[in-house]
């Protein structure tokens, strides 16, 4: 198992292990936290799409572990405005910083950038493709309340995913790592918004069931972990079809009546209007939890692939 040097593209690029160690760390950091560990790093952020949490967190877990941060969280106020390439862009920064995190709007962008660089490229999204990070956080999250998860003599989990499963890079991300454990997977989609064929492919495949599911009650009812998601207005190709869908899908507290009691939501956030605010002080809800898991998460990536991963560690 090898990560110093390695770039963070997509969920698919790490097997089981591999996953399971970055967790490992993960936890390793949030409960030890190391002050000092890439002092004397740069970590170049370029976002060339809309982030706070990816990009707070990313910054944040690279100054906790005293290394410092450059970058832009705007691409209009950059050469990319006067017509520059990402791969000038990429060239570049490679020169400039020791890793290099980037959100880009086009699938497959992260993966061009770091056939180019020499430094780490993690991919804190590119289209509707992957969200790599967001999955190690996701999974540290469910593992955090289901330990089963890594087990694999444990029952399979029931996971649940709603909302824009189509668009929604974190979706397709998580349903990869997922391929590693056991779990039932129930899909609750508007119409035309259902997982491309692809994925349930991959799920197949793996061994993972998929079951459509038609409501967000009955995938309270029956599911462990209840991920959801908002719809990708930015990716819809119609606005009145978005409008409408919109109207319709909407998890509130009075839907989680007969939850199961185990049930925790997660979202990678933000949340526009799929769940309503009055879920936030329920029981199940762990999606801020969730985003704060971003952080020990982040650090353990930025450790392992710059090669300063805390001694004795792999
Ligand atoms: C997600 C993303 O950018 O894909 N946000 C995030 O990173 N937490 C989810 C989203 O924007 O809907």
């Amino acid at each position: 198992m090898h990560f110093a040097g390695r770039h963070v593209i997509s969920i698919a690029d790490f097997d089981r292990a591999e996953i399971i160690a970055i967790l490992d760390h993960a936890q390793r950091m949030a409960e030890a936290p190391q002050r000092d560990l890439l002092r004397g790093h740069l970590m170049a952020t370029l976002f060339f799409e809309p982030s706070t949490r990816t990009r707070l967190s990313f910054e944040a877990a690279m100054q906790k572990l005293g290394g410092r941060v450059i970058g832009f969280s705007d691409a209009a106020s950059t050469s990319a405005k006067k017509g520059e390439s990402l791969a000038d862009t990429i060239r570049m920064v490679e020169q400039y910083a020791d890793v290099i995190v980037m959100r880009h709007p086009r699938d497959g962008a992260a993966r061009l950038a770091a056939s180019l660089s020499r430094v780490p490229v993690i991919n804190g999204g590119d289209g509707g493709n992957q969200h790599p990070t967001q999955t190690f956080l996701d999974l540290y999250t469910i593992r955090s309340h289901f330990p089963q998860l890594t087990d694999a003599a444990a029952p399979p989990l029931t996971i649940g995913f709603a909302g824009d499963l189509r668009y929604g890079r974190t979706v397709h991300s998580l349903l990869h790592a997922l391929c590693h454990f056991r779990a039932n997977l129930l899909t609750v989609a508007p119409r035309g918004l259902e997982l491309p064929q692809s994925y349930l492919d991959d799920a197949a495949r793996a061994g993972l069931t998929v079951e459509a599911c038609p409501s967000l009650a009955e995938a309270a009812r029956r599911c462990d972990v209840l991920y959801m998601t908002r719809l990708q207005e930015e990716r819809f190709p119609d606005p009145l079809e978005f409008d409408h869908i919109k109207a319709t899908y909407r998890l509130t507290a009075a839907l989680l009546r007969d939850a199961n009691p185990r049930l925790r939501i997660l979202h990678p956030l933000p949340r526009v209007n799929e769940i309503a605010t009055d879920v936030d002080a329920t029981q199940h809800a762990a999606y801020f939890t969730q985003a704060g898991n971003g952080i020990p998460v982040r650090q353990a990536i930025l450790a392992l692939v710059t090669g300063h991963a805390a001694q004795g560690q792999p």
